[in-house]
C-alpha cells in the first residue's frame, strides 16, 4: 500500500500524467492477481477491481454494497446547501438532466447544435494553422451554454469555460488550500461560477415571471419549473451548483473525446477517408444550407465507431470510484466497510482478452454485437452511467460531420507527447495544418 499517507498516489498520479495510467495497472496485476489488488490513493485505503468481472460487480451492486464516492477535492470544491452531501447532489443532477433530455430535446437541438458548429468554424476555424486543444474548448462550452442556458454572448462563453478550466485541473490535485495551488485557484474558480450563475439564474426567474421567455427552452428553465414529489420548487443556490458540476463533467470530457478524434484522423489517413466517405454521402443527400437532423445520426454508424474506437484507446475518464457501505467479500477477499474501490477503464479496454491486439485503431470491433458486456465503459456502467452519454453523442457526430467534410488536415508536431491532468491531452493542445477542401 506504498508510503505511510500519501499511500501509492505519487506513483499513479505520474503513471496518469505520462499519458500511462495502464501501466499502474498492468505492473500490479501481473504481481498479485488479475481480478483484485489493494492500493493506497488519495490518502485511503483503496481496493482496485480489475477486468469485467470487477466493472459488472461494481456497477450491478450500487446502493447494495457499495456506493459512488468522490476524492476530497472534489467534494470541496464544489459549493452545495449545507445539509447535502456530493451523494444527493449528484442523484438530483442526473434526474434532472434525463428528465430534460429525454423530451425529445435531442432531436430538436440537433439542429441548433449543427447551426452553432457552422458559426464555430467561420470564427474559429478561419486560419491554416490552429490548436485543436482550443478551438475544441469554445465549441463545447458554446454548445454547453446555449443549450443548458441560453448564453450567446461569447466574451461571457469564455470567461466560463476558462473558470471551469480551473476547476478541472483542482479535481485531483491534493486538497491543499495555500494561495498558488491548483486546488485554491479550483476553488476559487468553482466559486465565481457560482455567483455568475446565481445572477443568471435570478434573471431567468423574472424573465419566467414576467412570461418574456417561453417554458421551459433550456435546462435552466425546466430546472426552475421542476418541482418534486412534495411540490417545492429547486432553490436557485442549488440550482447553480448543479450547473457548475454539469459545465465541469458534460464539456472537458467532450474535449478530450473531440482532441483525440482529431489526431486519430490525421494519422490514419483510410480511416479518415472512410469517415469522409460516409459524411459526403449525407451531406449530399441534403438540400444547399439544409441543417443536419437527429435522423441522419443513424447514418453515421462507421463515424460513432471510429469515435468509440477513440473512447476506447483514449478514455477522457480513466474511470471513478466507489465506496464500500458493508463489509463484504470479493474474489476471495475480504473487502471492508469504509474502504473504497476504484474502477479503471484501461483495465479493460486495453485488455487483448477482450480486445486483441488493444493497441491496434479497429473501428470495425464496434460492428455487429460490439465488445463483450462491462468491457467498453467510456462512460461508466450500471445506475451511475453518464445521463450525458446521448448528448456526447450527438456533439461527437456533429462536429465529425462538419469538420471532415470541410476540411483534411495534419498534425504539426509528429509525435506530441500525451499527458493526463487528470484527463488526456496533447502537451501542446494538438497543432494542426488545415486544408479546405475545393468546394
Ligand atoms: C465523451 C464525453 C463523456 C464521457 C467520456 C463521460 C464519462 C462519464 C463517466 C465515466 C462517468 C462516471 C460513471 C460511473 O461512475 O459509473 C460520468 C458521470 C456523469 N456524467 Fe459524463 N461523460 C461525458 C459527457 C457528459 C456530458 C456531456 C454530461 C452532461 C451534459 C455528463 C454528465 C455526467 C453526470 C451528471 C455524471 C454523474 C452521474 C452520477 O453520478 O449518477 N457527462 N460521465
Amino acid at each position: 500500500m506504498g508510503w505511510p499517507l500519501i499511500g501509492e498516489s505519487l506513483e499513479f498520479f505520474s503513471k496518469l500524467r505520462n499519458g500511462v495510467p495502464e501501466k499502474f495497472l498492468t505492473d500490479r496485476i501481473t504481481k498479485y492477481s488479475s481480478k483484485v489488488f489493494r492500493t493506497s490513493l488519495l490518502r485511503e485505503p483503496m481496493a482496485m477491481l480489475c477486468g469485467a468481472e470487477g466493472n459488472k460487480f461494481l456497477f450491478s451492486n450500487e446502493g447494495k454494497l457499495v456506493q459512488v464516492w468522490f476524492p476530497s477535492a472534489i467534494t470541496k470544491i464544489f459549493p452545495r446547501s449545507h445539509d447535502e452531501n456530493i451523494q444527493e447532489s449528484t442523484i438530483k443532477v442526473r434526474k434532472v438532466l434525463l428528465s430534460f433530455l429525454k423530451a425529445d430535446a435531442l432531436h430538436k437541438y440537433t439542429p441548433v447544435m449543427d447551426a452553432v458548429m457552422k458559426q464555430h468554424l467561420e470564427r474559429d476555424w478561419n486560419q491554416s494553422q490552429i490548436k485543436v486543444g482550443h478551438v475544441v474548448t469554445r465549441y463545447t462550452f458554446t454548445v454547453a451554454c446555449r443549450l443548458l442556458l441560453s448564453i450567446e454572448d461569447p466574451q461571457k462563453v469564455e470567461k466560463l469555460g476558462k473558470r471551469i478550466g480551473e476547476v478541472v485541473e483542482g479535481t485531483m490535485s491534493l486538497p491543499i488550500n495555500f494561495p498558488g495551488t491548483a486546488f485554491r485557484r479550483a476553488i476559487k474558480a468553482s466559486m465565481a461560477v457560482h455567483k455568475e450563475l446565481e445572477g443568471v439564474i435570478r434573471q431567468r426567474k423574472n424573465d419566467l415571471s414576467e412570461k418574456s421567455v417561453l417554458p421551459p427552452h433550456d435546462l435552466l428553465s425546466h430546472m426552475l419549473l421542476a418541482n418534486d414529489e412534495n411540490g417545492q420548487f429547486m432553490p436557485e443556490f442549488d440550482i447553480a451548483s448543479l450547473i457548475v458540476g454539469l459545465l465541469h463533467g458534460g464539456t472537458h470530457t467532450l474535449n478530450a473525446a473531440l482532441t483525440f478524434i482529431m489526431m486519430y484522423l490525421a494519422e490514419l489517413p483510410d480511416v479518415y477517408l472512410e469517415v469522409l466517405r460516409e459524411q459526403m454521402e449525407i451531406a449530399r443527400s441534403k438540400e444547399p444550407r439544409e441543417s443536419l437532423k437527429w435522423e441522419d445520426l443513424s447514418k453515421m454508424r462507421y463515424s460513432w465507431n471510429v469515435a468509440n474506437e477513440v473512447l476506447r484507446l483514449t478514455p477522457p475518464s480513466f474511470g471513478t470510484f466507489r465506496e464500500a457501505i458493508t463489509d463484504f467479500t470479493y474474489a476471495g477477499y475480504t473487502i471492508p466497510k469504509g474502504w473504497k474501490l476504484h474502477w479503471m477503464s484501461h483495465s479493460t479496454h486495453k485488455n487483448p482478452q477482450y480486445f486483441p491486439n488493444p493497441e491496434k485503431f479497429e473501428p470495425s470491433r464496434f460492428e455487429g454485437n460490439g465488445p463483450p458486456p462491462y468491457t467498453f465503459v467510456p462512460f461508466g456502467g450500471g445506475p451511475r452511467m453518464c445521463p450525458g452519454n446521448e448528448y456526447a453523442r450527438l456533439v461527437i457526430l456533429v462536429f465529425m460531420h462538419n469538420v471532415v467534410t470541410k476540411f483534411r488536415w495534419e498534425k504539426l508536431i509528429p509525435n506530441e507527447k500525451i499527458l493526463s491532468d487528470p484527463l488526456p491531452r496533447p502537451t501542446q493542445g494538438l497543432p494542426i495544418l488545415l486544408h479546405p477542401h475545393n468546394p
